[in-house]
């Protein structure tokens, strides 16, 4: 299948990259093939370490449908936690997230 659903990352010096995934990949996944920088994902998805950890633009979040308690877990000990703060790990892409506003975590910042 082709990729076709846009997720458009955001860093913290501005910077943007636009990268395509397919339907039911997550973000982390288009992260990772694409070599987007403060997405580490050391668990591969697994939703055990927060190295995934990313903030969704407002517009878009409700739209990343209800977190797992797992992902509520893990991101109650997460720092930088913010109220858009997601696992981009468990972000999976359907065509409504066409365009998807991701803003990335610097490392330094994650400390
Ligand atoms: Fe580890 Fe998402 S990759 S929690």
């Amino acid at each position: 299948m082709e990729r076709e659903i846009r997720v458009v990352f955001v860093h913290s010096n501005g910077r943007r990259e636009c990268h395509l995934g397919r339907d039911g990949e997550s973000v982390m996944d288009v992260a990772l093939d694409n070599g987007v920088p403060g997405i580490l994902a050391q668990c591969g998805g697994g939703c055990t370490c927060s190295t995934c950890h990313c903030y969704v633009d407002q517009s878009w979040y409700a739209k990343c449908g209800e977190m797992h308690p797992d992902e509520v877990d893990i991101l109650s000990f997460t720092p930088n936690r913010r109220s858009n703060s997601r696992l981009s790990c468990q972000i999976s892409l359907t065509r409504p997230l066409d365009g998807i506003c991701i803003y990335t975590i610097d490392e330094s910042d994650k400390e």
